[in-house]
Formats: C-alpha cells, structure tokens, sequence
C-alpha cells in the first residue's frame, strides 16, 4: 500500500477497537458499550468505555477519547504515524510506501542491523546465565535484581576474541556488516577482526519503540576506558537518542522527565520504582535529544552527578531545554554523587523529596553564580548583581521576573529597585509607568491581561450555544463529548448538562423537558430556548471547533483572571513577617499563570 492515507483507513478498518483494547486492559460488555478500567487515570470503579459501532472510546473519569489509534498514540505515548506503523505492523497490513531502489536498500541495511543487535543482545544476555562469568556477579554486587537485569537485558561478553564474531557469523551475518556496526574491530596493521567488547557487563542501548540500536560496555573493576560505546551507525546516533526512553516514554504522569547522566544512575532509580527517566548516552545534551523530550514531557528534572562536570552538564542541559520551552528544575544530590549512589542511601523515599525539593533553574544558575564571588566584598556583590540580573533578564513572565529580583534582592540584601534598574536599564522607573519596561513586556508575553475581566453574556452565550448544538444534533454531540470536559465551561449548569448528556449517550434525540429536570435555572433554559441555530450548518465541523476553542478560551481567561485577583489580594495584604510563606504562595500561583498562558497559546 503506498498512499499513507490509505494505510490510515486500513488500519482503522481492520484494527477493532475492542479487541485492540483488551490487549491493554479488561473490558466487559456493558448495553451497547464495553467497558472497563481507565488506564490514563487511577480508578477504582470503571468509567471508561469502548463503543464498537462507532469505533471509538471515552473515559468520563478524566476525559480521554478517540479512535483506536488514538488510543495506541496515548497508551504506548506514540506519535501518530508511529502509532499507525504499530497497529499496521500488528494486523498484518503492509507499508511500502513508494520508495526508490536506494531508500528499499537502505531500510532493509537497517532492518538487517537491528537483527544483528538484537541477536548480539540475546547473546550476550544468555552469557549471563550459562557461561562461566563473572560479569553476572558484578551485576548483583550493583544491587541489580534478576527481574531489573531481564527488564533492560543487561549482559556480559565474554573474556574471549571471537565468541560473539564465531557466534554471528554462524548466524550467517558477514563480518563487514559486524564491524560496521562496531561489535567487531578490525585492526588493519595486522589484519586482525577481533570482538570488540570483552569482559565487559553489556547494556543494550533501545530506540524509543524499543528496538536495540547499540551497546554500552562496563569493566568489571576500575580500569580504564570505564565504558566503551558503540559508534555511531545507520541504525544508531547518540545524539538523536535517550537511553532509557522506549521504558519512560510509558511512564510520564504530569508531563515530566528526569533526567541523568549514566546507564546505571536509570537502572537503579528504575528498580525502585522511578521510572520517569532518561539519560544521556554518555554525551553532553543535545537539542536534539532535547526535541525528543519535548515530545513527551513539559517538565524536566535534572538529576545529573554533583561533581564539577555533572554541574557543568547541568547547566548546558538547562540552556538547550529553556531554549525550547521546557520548565527544568535541578534536583540536589546532597552528599551522594550521584541518582544511584543516592537512592541506595535515602531509598525511594529520600528521592522523591529531593524531587519536590528540586529548584527553579534560575534559582539553581543564581545560586551557582554565587559560588564565584565573595559577597563579603563590596565589589563582588555589585559583579555578582550584575551578573545575576543578566539571568533574570531572560525570564519572559513579568511575575517571574518580580519572585527572582526578589529572591536576589534578599540574597545580597541590594534593594529591588536597583536590581530592577539594572535588568531594565536606566530607564526603569519605580513607579512602574515607564515606557520600556511595559513594551518589553508586550512584546514578549502577547497575552498580557492586566485588569481582571468580568465574565460577560457573551462569553456565557458562546457556552450555552455550544450546549444547544450537542441537545440538537445527535452526530454533533457525539463528536462535541470527545473534545470537552466539563472544566471546560464557566457555569455550573453547563457542566451539569455536559454529565448528564455523557452519562445518557445512547439517547438519539434530547428534549428541553428532560434538560428541565436538572437542576437548571429557568433563566440558562429560557435562553437555551431562545438561541437560534438557523444560521449555523449543523453539518459546519469546523465552525463548532471554533466554539469549542473559544469556550475553552473564555474559561481559561477567568481562572487566569481569579488567579490574577488573588495575587493582587495577597499582595497587598501582606506584611513583613511572613514574607516566606507568601513568597511562596505568590510564586505557586504565577506557575499556575504561566501554566494557562501556554495552555492558551495552544488552542
Ligand atoms: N560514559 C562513557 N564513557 C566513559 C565514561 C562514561 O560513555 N568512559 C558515559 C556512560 O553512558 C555513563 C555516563 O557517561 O553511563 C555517566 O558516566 P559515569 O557517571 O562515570 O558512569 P555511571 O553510569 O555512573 O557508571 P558507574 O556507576 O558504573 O560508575
Ligand atoms: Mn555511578
């Protein structure tokens, strides 16, 4: 098949969404529905529930809903042509997408390298076991439990010249194609192809769909090289690739990655139970590997090693993350020097307070700034204050800004308006009406709302508008109910209408008496009654996603507004001696603003 859409529409017509499902969690048939267990939110009773008529599936615990593919997108946290491949691969629909001789070749050298690895992989893993080693006890003497060694197929190769090359080539793979992919070396001098990785403990380094694309190889003592890598090959690049993320990609719980620096440091905080992480590959951060996170994750914690080089790391991290729009945090390892060294000595436990404890990268840079100078010195403080206010300066929320000058100002006890002045130049006025500050501002935050708006008619109408399409149209409902939740909508009787109609789906035809019998205020049903679809296509998609986003848009705009309110409330409550407490609420709810700014830059 070579049209991509085509393969869509195969895949959709002969992946059934039942039993694709049950592959992942238990269904039970329920009416005309399937039902089951959620498995994108923690639940006790079933709300989730799978329609095969229709194809489709909708949680109204948390919202989630779509199509089979859909589905396999958010459950094995593919993206969508990806998530297409699998299920194509599955039900046995082929993809040869039109491609020339040289393209045909090259996938089928990939294919060919993957087999080589993964039979490298099972190799090395069965040395573990059946041979004499001492690669295993190694293992074990890390702390490594059987089940952990098997989850990440770790392995050993052998103290010997050519027992992976005797046992490949008896695969019938050439040893050209084992050299290109690094497993052997060929010495030219001498003409001598010898194994390349010996007595060393092996960890199999995967993709993110989980193919073995390389290999990671530890001595068994203090020797040197430490690890020996496989080199870069047309199945594999360090720089496009995390260690660990074919695992973590399934287990991110609120957009967020942590992120390490060695193979050991994610098996270890793995097998206690943190399973959100990736690492590098044994090179400095890369944007690309920086792309790969944002496909999952909003959030970053860099949990790199507290020496020298671990700090630096940290901070060429942060730069490539901030760059594309990812909040990093930076975890302190205390006395440990490193995530393995630590979750050995403080347990799960201990991690995951260093985790809520984790500090704002900007806090993290300032902090560590401050280690160059000595702030007993006049001199250096006013460098140091310089230098810090040149962080700050590249911070875009203006309530941002105000929590780190304060924190500075604290710090070195140099008041805000002089630091102020120093991020905004001699322009700044303390008074606020000063003319390059507030462009700045507009310039770089586009959705700056400075008074709080009151919710208008308006926006109430847009609401009850969309509300009266999903009474009126059964085929618009159907699909209105995959795209909202009812914190979606501002008033109380939108969303108790939004349950309702979820909770009585298979009703074809909707009548104001029984909207009646809700607990509904006669006004919202006069007006209900009172809109007028005449003018609107019922058969305009497009035109209900633009109500859509807009009722989205309107909600989001209030909780900014209430936020907005309460901050100013609590700033101006506020007296000196609990400055802490309220910083700190202050600083909780600007996250909240920034958090809904993105949300609507999104929409
Ligand atoms: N690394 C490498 N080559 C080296 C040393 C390190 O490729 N000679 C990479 C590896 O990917 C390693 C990571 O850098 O996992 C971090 O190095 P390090 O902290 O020294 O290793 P650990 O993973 O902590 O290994 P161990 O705890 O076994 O010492
Ligand atoms: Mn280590």
């Amino acid at each position: 098949m070579n049209d991509i859409k085509d393969i869509i529409e195969e895949v959709k017509s002969r992946c059934d969404i039942v039993s694709t499902i049950s592959q992942y969690i238990e269904l039970k048939s329920s009416g005309i529905n399937y039902k089951g267990l959620c498995p994108f939110h923690g639940e006790k009773t079933p709300s989730f529930y799978v329609n095969e008529s229709k194809q489709i599936y909708k949680c109204f615990g948390c919202g989630e809903g779509g199509d089979v593919i859909n589905f396999v997108m958010k459950m094995e946290n593919l993206d969508f042509i990806d998530a297409v491949k699998v299920l194509a691969q599955k039900y046995g629909i082929e993809i040869n997408t039109n491609m020339d001789e040289e393209s045909k070749k090259k996938l089928e050298k990939i294919k060919k390298f993957q087999d080589i690895h993964t039979e490298a992989a099972r190799f090395y893993f069965s040395n573990l076991h059946t041979k004499k080693n001492s690669g295993y006890a190694y293992l074990r003497s890390r702390g490594l439990d059987n089940k952990i060694i098997k989850k990440f197929g770790l392995g050993y190769s052998l103290a010997s010249w050519n027992s992976l090359m005797d046992y490949l080539t008896s695969k019938g793979y050439s040893n050209k194609d084992l050299i290109e992919c690094g497993l052997l070396a060929h010495k030219k001098e001498s003409n001598k192809i010898y194994d390349k990785f010996r007595n060393r403990v092996m960890f199999p380094i995967f993709d993110y769909r989980g193919n073995v694309i390389g290999f990671g190889g530890r001595v068994l003592d203090d020797s040197l090289p430490k690890y020996l890598n496989s080199p870069d090959t047309i199945t594999f690049n360090k720089r496009y690739n995390l260690y660990g993320l074919n695992f973590s990609r399934k287990e991110i719980k609120n957009k967020t990655l942590i992120l390490v620096e060695g193979y050991m440091d994610l098996i270890s905080l793995y097998q206690y139970g943190i399973k959100n992480v990736v690492a590098t590959l044994g090179t400095a951060l890369t944007k690309e590997q920086g792309m790969l996170i944002k496909r999952y994750a909003d959030n970053v914690i860099i949990s790199y090693d507290s020496d020298e080089a671990g700090i630096k790391a940290t901070l060429r991290a942060i730069e490539i993350l901030s760059d594309i729009d990812i909040n990093v945090k930076v975890l302190n390892l205390k006395d440990c020097k490193d995530p393995d060294e630590f979750i050995r000595k403080y347990g799960v436990k201990g991690y995951q307070e260093a985790i809520d404890e984790s500090i704002n990268q900007i806090i993290f840079r300032i902090n560590n700034l401050k280690k160059q100078f000595n702030l007993n010195k006049d001199e250096d403080k006013v460098k140091f204050a310089k230098e810090a206010s040149k962080i700050i300066k590249k911070v875009k929320s203006p309530v941002e800004i105000d929590y780190y000058t304060k924190y500075l100002s604290d710090l070195i006890q140099i008041s805000i308006d002089s630091i102020k002045r120093e991020i905004y130049g001699k322009s700044y006025n303390k008074n606020g009406n000063n003319k390059y500050q507030k462009s700045k501002y507009i310039k770089k935050d586009e959705v700056v709302i400075e008074k709080p708006k009151i919710i208008t008619n308006g926006e109430k109408f847009v609401e009850k508008n969309l509300i009266k399409l999903m009474i009126e149209d059964k085929k618009l409902r159907d699909i209105i109910v995959l795209k909202v939740n009812d914190n979606d909508f501002l008033l109380d009787e939108s969303k108790e209408i939004l349950n309702w109609i979820i909770k009585n789906q298979e009703l074809d035809k909707i009548t104001i008496d029984k909207i009646k019998s809700l607990n509904i205020s006669e006004e919202y049903i006069k007006d209900i009654e009172n809109i007028s679809l005449n003018n609107m296509s019922l058969n305009n998609v497009k035109g209900v996603d633009d109500i859509i986003k807009n009722v989205k848009k309107n909600t989001l705009n209030e909780k900014m507004n209430r936020l907005l309110k309460e901050q100013k409330e609590i700033e101006k409550n506020k007296n000196n001696s609990d400055t802490k407490e309220v910083d700190g609420k202050i600083m909780e709810i600007a996250l909240k603003i920034v958090e809904i700014r993105r949300m609507l830059q999104k929409l």
